[in-house]
């Protein structure tokens, strides 16, 4: 078979995932459980298990039964803000994981170490230069520049930024890069930009091995970009990571929260730890309503701005396809243009 341009743009990412294409399917609470995530690693990306909020016990068997579907390496990922995450953190210590990669937000160094002791590799997002120094020199062995744009919990700043203030900064360890990538055509630019891989989250929450719901799904077909807002932060007393989802009841539902969780703050009848673990809960269990119960009104619609170029549910190996041939053509096109 001819090389490919795109072989030597996979390099990095491929040998530092062990997969063929260095193309996450980024962890989604609820989503992400072992039918997707096998499907994803045997289509030749790389699959992660969202830890979330899951109980222990069960997160410990999702893990089995992806490997069951799957030889391939998968990633297993642990919010740090989660409420259960201390007990994912025990647990990681019993289970032979290959990849972890911390999410919600930065983890400490000792828990990075505790990770990497295990022998697994550690994954952690950056949203500044700064907090990539940090997770890099805590040990972290590659790094997620995930753009505001995306679903889920989101940072302040775009990837067109990010791209620029740490990509372009750290040449030497592996970055993939998402929030708001959904074809191989954008994807081709990425790994021009010196990416080492892309990671995508809303494309493949409509995949056919998705269990989402079909009312979740239709959702977002329908959805156009722009209703893909991210919630504000009312007040510093309660600080709230922002989750980007289609505005919905939910969204006014929070609002309410926030102001309850402050009042109750003032009164000090409730202490601040507990305010948010009630906020994580809020969106664990709102999404939990969408994605499993079909509640698509006051359920959580968790979805990134590329919810806008999602038309259609189509099996993971139809999306691996395309992107792969997309940014093959793409890479080519740009080589034309230069010649
Ligand atoms: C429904 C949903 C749930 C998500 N849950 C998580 C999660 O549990 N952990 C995490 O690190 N990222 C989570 N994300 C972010 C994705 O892993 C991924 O980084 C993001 O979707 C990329 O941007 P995109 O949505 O534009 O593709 C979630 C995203 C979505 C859409």
């Amino acid at each position: 078979m001819d090389q490919k341009l795109s072989d030597r743009f996979y390099k990095t990412g491929k040998e530092f995932l062990n997969v063929d294409y260095p193309i996450i399917c980024g962890a989604m609470t609820w989503i992400s459980e072992p039918n997707l995530v096998a499907a994803v690693a045997n289509a030749g990306g790389f699959g992660c298990l969202a830890g979330g909020n899951t109980p222990p016990d069960i997160l410990s068997q999702q893990i089995q039964e992806t490997r069951e579907k799957t030889d391939k390496p998968i990633g297993v990922n642990l919010i740090t803000i989660a409420p259960v995450y201390p007990e994912h953190m025990v647990l990681v210590k019993d289970l032979k994981l290959e990849y972890v990669i911390f999410a919600g937000s930065f983890p400490r160094e000792r828990e990075i170490d505790q990770v990497k002791a295990t022998g697994a590799k550690v994954l952690c997002f950056a949203s500044t230069l700064s907090i990539a120094d940090r997770m890099l020199k805590y040990g972290a062995d590659a790094l997620i520049l995930e753009g505001s744009e995306a679903g889920g919990h989101v940072g302040h700043v775009s990837l067109n930024v990010l791209l620029q203030q740490v990509l372009f900064k750290i040449p030497d360890v592996p970055i993939f890069v998402g929030g708001g990538l959904a074809t191989g055509r954008i994807a081709a630019h990425m790994y021009l930009m010196g990416a080492a891989g892309v990671q995508m989250g809303t494309r493949f929450a409509v995949a056919k091995e998705s269990i989402a719901h079909i009312n979740f799904k239709k959702r977002f077909i329908k959805a156009k970009a722009r209703e893909a807002i991210s919630t504000p932060q009312y007040d510093s007393r309660l600080p709230v990571v922002a989750v980007r989802s289609i505005k919905n009841k939910a969204h006014k539902e929070f609002g309410q929260l926030q102001l309850d969780l402050l009042k109750q703050l003032e009164l000090e009848t409730i202490h601040r730890h507990d305010a948010q673990n009630k906020v994580e809960e809020f969106w664990m269990g709102a999404l939990r309503r969408a994605v499993v119960d079909g509640d698509i009104d006051s359920g959580s619609l968790m979805a990134g701005q590329s919810v806008g170029l999602v038309d259609k549910i189509e099996p993971v190996s139809e999306i691996m396809r395309e992107i792969l041939e997309d940014t093959e053509t793409e890479l080519q096109r740009v080589k034309d243009t230069l010649i």
